[in-house]
């Protein structure tokens, strides 16, 4: 018997309609905020991501990599926003350049709830500004994404890293800090200390907490410019309304970070797994792989996660009929073929049973269905040029005219709305 790899899942209907409500929602946000759509390949060469991720878990230890039989060195993409930036970065497009996209990542890491080997992110990036304005509008973005489909548990965090001097500074005062604070808590605080300091901050071990908590931060060692950056969006953010919490120790898993840097968690999460989203400014990383100087800043998120918030919130309503109509055939001369095409081109969601079966299994398979109709093409009706249409609910009956029906079916479904 054959398995998705271990850490992959499928997804097959009907839990995949609220996969495509959740996208759907996205590309309709984004488009209305200016963004349209990019397409990466899912592989690149390794260097993209190697460049931009040196000394990050995802990139050193997590990576799928392959050489294909002519040699090249290519990585899955672990992650959406160097291949995007090496899309601007060989095309030139003119900038301010907003794209959002929808993608699987690739990452091996130790399967879990809410952590997988495949995810998929929704996300977007503005490459060609740092206007403190665009961190608002990205910021805006994903945050009404999250409040559209319902949920209310959502944090969001924010953070600056600084600029790339501020940072180099902080870090080592996070590092004598450390490595003199904790030197009773053991080899493993202390390497971390002295190799990533920056990530010893989001460690979640209990007994490091103490230390953690009194270190210093990067908000207080920031220069004159990055703070004005990070004053300027939280005005913004304070303007449209859009609550947030500083969040001095979030540390972000990517060396592209500077200045802002945000998250959103969801309380409706187990805590190991809570980021819904997450995204930062990388005001470097076009001019680090080749590009002319160029700010950028983004975010991604995480569809599995946000789903398994939808769930535990009880958000994101699947319509109750996955179709209009079903069309039952009693008949078999072929009018059913004509009836649900008809259906179908007037707007309506409609499907039909195959293979002649009995008036019993095709009303079955319509309520296996959740039609909200079954449209009944008898000899009798066929005669007097009707259909009979049962709402499945309420099973009431009742006959209307073979020519009316679409229109008629138009009028009272939820499907006949579209199109
Ligand atoms: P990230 O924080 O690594 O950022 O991933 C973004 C989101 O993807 C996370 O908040 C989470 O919801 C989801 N996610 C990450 N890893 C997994 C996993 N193993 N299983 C399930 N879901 C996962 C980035 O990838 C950056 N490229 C975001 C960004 C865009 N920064 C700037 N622009």
């Amino acid at each position: 018997m054959y398995r998705a790899p271990i850490g992959t899942h499928d997804v097959l209907p009907p839990a995949s309609d609220r996969w495509l409500q959740l996208v759907t929602a996205f590309a309709e946000r984004a488009s209305r905020f200016g963004y349209g759509l990019v397409v990466t390949p899912v592989f690149e060469h390794v260097e993209v991501f190697q460049r931009v991720g040196a000394s990050t878990d995802v990139v050193r230890k997590e990576m799928y990599e392959l050489t294909d039989r002519g040699d090249r060195r290519l990585a899955l993409r672990p992650e959406g926003t160097a291949p995007v930036v090496r899309a601007y970065v060989e095309h030139r497009p003119t900038p301010p350049w907003k794209v959002w996209y929808l993608a699987p990542n690739f990452r091996y890491e130790r399967p879990q709830k809410g952590r997988y080997r495949q995810h998929w992110q929704l996300g977007a990036e503005v490459l060609g500004t740092d206007d403190p304005d665009v961190d608002v509008e990205v910021i805006a973005l994903a945050q009404g994404f999250y409040a559209d489909l319902g949920l209310s548990r959502v944090r969001l965090l924010v953070n600056s890293m600084g600029a790339p001097d501020d940072r180099g500074h902080y870090v080592e005062v996070l590092r004598d800090y450390l490595v003199s604070h904790g030197s009773d808590l053991g080899e493993e605080f202390l390497t971390r200390a002295r190799e990533h300091p920056l990530r010893v901050l989001d460690a979640k071990r209990e007994d490091w907490q103490d230390v953690i908590e009194r270190a210093p931060q990067l908000t207080e060692h920031l220069g004159l410019e990055a703070r004005e950056h990070f004053e300027a969006l939280q005005r913004g953010l304070d303007a449209l309304g859009i609550d947030y919490e500083l969040a001095p120790r979030l540390v972000r898993g990517f060396d592209y970070y500077t200045s802002t840097t945000f998250e959103f968690v969801s309380d409706a999460l187990d805590a190991a797994q809570d980021a819904v989203g997450g995204g930062g400014r990388y005001d470097q990383l076009a001019e680090e792989m080749g590009g002319p100087a160029t700010p950028g800043i983004g975010f991604g998120i995480g569809i599995e996660r946000v789903l398994i918030a939808c769930e535990a919130e009880g958000a994101l309503a699947t319509p109750e009929h996955r179709l209009d109509a079903f069309v039952v055939d009693t008949v078999g001369d072929g009018s059913a073929t004509a009836l649900v095409n008809d259906l179908r081109m007037a707007g309506l969601r409609a499907d039909r049973a195959y293979g002649g079966r009995s008036l019993k299994a095709q009303m079955k398979v319509a309520d296996r269905a959740h039609a909200e109709y079954a449209v009944i093409l008898g000899r009798d009706e066929l005669t007097r040029g009707t259909v009979a249409v049962r709402h499945l609910p309420s099973s009431e009956q009742l006959e209307v005219h073979r020519e009316q029906v679409a229109a008629w079916l138009r009028e009272r479904c939820e499907g006949g709305a579209r199109g």
